[in-house]
């Protein structure tokens, strides 16, 4: 893999010459639609005033988040790269670091800290405030940098290429020269380092903390470790259940094992794979685990790694456990890395009610690696497609026309434009979420239930022979064909949402009557109507429907089974 379709970060000390080397680097690589970019300047633009008064008012805390804020915009690019001169401290930020190594090459320029004292006190003569950086004298500017080197040292050695700027003979170079030689360094680097894979990162803001989302093929096992060290967790218990953990358990384990080595004690706990083990039973023995395994809230780490069913059970349990533990989503089904872990909604079934029970708990980070769907059977890949479209039709005309396009080979299988959709839906997914985190509100998160009204009502029936997600399919054919009936949208529309939709195989067998399912369908909504329709491809809305409709819709699904 070639570092030329990655950004390139210039790390190290402020007075490092990053700006300088890094201006001239991108002449040198113009032809390679490079260009540069100083996170400085990006962080200023995106707070609307410069960094000394960002510190001035408002600390340097809040100009860390709104550099990791900046970090993020340029983290995201498509199509053309970046060279990106960073701000010396960025490092020490585990979110910034993961940011780096999924979107780029992390560079150290090397210098000594004579010559970054030289730089940074040139800086200040010229005018520049650096706030972290005022000084009495040359000295004391000496040994400030002196100290911030060895507490970034361990940062600046993570990175993909060292480049010292200072020569055997102690020369000096100009910034055309170095960019030169870093160019010719990083072609040999490239013939001797593998390049990691990719992520992309999504942050989602919450009341209760923000977290990162990863998306990137092959990224799981390198960001646990990674966030295991970070962190200092010295357990780290995985939440599978039986066919995650035959497919893919061991390789998880192998490799933590080896990334970690001794600095964390790995545990297991396998459940049976399927809906009814999302039980107060299940609860109660991974609970118990929990306890013989003495978890506790400082040092160690949930990890839940599964389809819906185990992002649900293994979250609800990490939120009540020493009343929240931390806790780090591996979603492995399309549904769960789409929809189930996002969001933060944690349960259970109990007395014949699905997610009777549950709690809202963020974890600390969600991994999505849709390599995991490799293994996935096709069923449930199908099943899962339903909740994306879903994202489409509620709130992304351009989503939709993306996903009608390639439809066909999406239900072929997996290839790498999943990694694209499942980007797309949790992006999706995000805008609702944070709009109301908690479902106080009404008519936004409760958006999410298009096609979930009359799914849950043939799920129920069908005693789970259906998929959530093919109940979730019929459901949302269902609201498009009344959304058509009332005149919402036209007839166009309708069809051509059925001409999609209706490519989706469903394999679950409908055994019930129309009787059972608006039974079910009483039973669950508890005397109201209330559904999701659309008014547009790309836009819902909350409506209260009569009875007669509601029956009318179940026996129009029944047509299509
Ligand atoms: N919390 C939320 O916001 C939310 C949202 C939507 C759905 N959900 C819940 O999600 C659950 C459904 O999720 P699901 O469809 O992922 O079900 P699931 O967890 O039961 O997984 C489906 C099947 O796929 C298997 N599997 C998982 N990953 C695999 C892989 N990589 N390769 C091969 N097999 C694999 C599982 O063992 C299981 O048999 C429901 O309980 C639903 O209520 C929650």
């Amino acid at each position: 893999m070639t570092w030329r379709n990655r950004n390139l970060y210039l790390i190290g000390l402020p007075g490092a010459g990053k700006s300088a080397i890094g201006r001239e680097l991108s002449e040198l690589l113009r032809r390679y639609r490079y260009s540069f970019v100083d996170l400085d300047i990006e962080t200023e633009r995106l707070a609307g005033q410069p960094i000394p008064e960002i510190f001035a008012k408002h600390g340097e805390a809040r100009f860390r988040d709104l550099e990791t804020q900046a970090l993020l915009n340029v983290s995201t690019t498509n199509g053309s790269h970046y060279i990106i001169a960073t701000g010396g401290g960025v490092m020490m930020k585990p979110l910034n670091r993961s940011i780096i190594r999924g979107s780029g090459i992390p560079i150290w320029i090397d210098v000594t800290v004579r010559d970054a004292a030289k730089n940074v006190l040139g800086d200040i003569l010229r005018g520049k405030d650096r706030p972290l950086f005022r000084a009495a004298s040359a000295d004391e500017l000496k040994e400030k940098l002196r100290i911030l080197l060895e507490e970034r040292r361990p940062y600046y050695e993570q990175a993909t290429l060292h480049f010292v700027t200072r020569s055997v003979r102690g020369d000096e170079r100009t910034p055309p020269e170095l960019a030169k030689e870093l160019l010719t360094a990083l072609d040999k680097m490239s013939l001797h380092v593998a390049l990691k894979p990719p992520h992309r990162t999504l942050l989602a803001h919450s009341a209760l903390g923000d977290y990162p989302i990863l998306v990137g093929s092959g990224i799981a096992c390198r960001e646990l470790s990674q966030t295991i060290l970070d962190a200092g967790y010295t357990k780290a218990i995985v939440i599978t259940d039986n066919n995650v953990d035959s497919l893919h358990g061991k390789e998880l384990i192998t490799k933590l094992q080896k990334e970690i080595r001794k600095q964390c004690d790995l545990y297991k706990i396998v459940i049976d794979a399927g809906e009814a083990k999302k039980s107060q039973e299940t609860l109660g023995t991974i609970l118990e685990r929990l306890h013989e395994i003495d978890a506790n809230r400082r040092s160690t780490l949930i990890v839940s790694f599964g389809g819906g069913v185990i992002t649900d059970i293994a979250g609800f349990a990490a939120s009540l456990y020493h009343r929240g533990l931390p806790l780090v989503h591996i979603p492995t089904t399309l549904l769960a890395q789409a929809d189930a872990a996002i969001g933060g909604k944690t349960g259970i079934d109990m007395f014949g009610a699905k997610n009777l029970i549950g709690t809202f708990y963020p974890p600390r980070q969600i991994l999505v690696d849709p390599l995991y769907l490799k293994t996935l059977p096709k069923r449930e890949l199908h099943a899962g497609l339903a909740e994306v479209f879903k994202y489409a039709l509620i709130g992304s005309a351009d989503l939709w026309q993306s996903l009608a396009k390639s439809v066909r080979r999406l239900i072929r299988g997996v290839d790498t434009s999943y990694e694209e959709i499942i980007y797309s839906s949790i992006i999706e997914k995000l805008r609702y979420v944070e709009a109301d985190e908690f479902e106080r509100k009404q008519g936004i998160r409760e958006l999410l239930n298009f096609g979930h009204t009359f799914g849950h009502a043939l799920e129920s029936a069908s005693n789970y022979a259906l998929l959530h997600g093919e109940a979730v399919l019929l459901g949302m054919r269902g609201a498009a064909w009344l959304s058509m009936k009332n005149k919402y949208i036209d007839e166009a529309a309708w069809i051509e949402i059925e001409s999609v939709l209706g490519r989706i195989p469903i394999k679950g067998e409908i055994i019930f009557s129309v009787e059972d399912a608006v039974r079910m369908f009483k039973k669950d909504k508890k005397g109201s109507n209330r559904v999701i329709l659309l008014r547009k491809i790309g836009e819902a809305f909350v409506d209260e429907i009569s009875d007669a409709a509601v029956r009318e819709t179940l026996e129009y699904l029944f047509t299509l089974a």
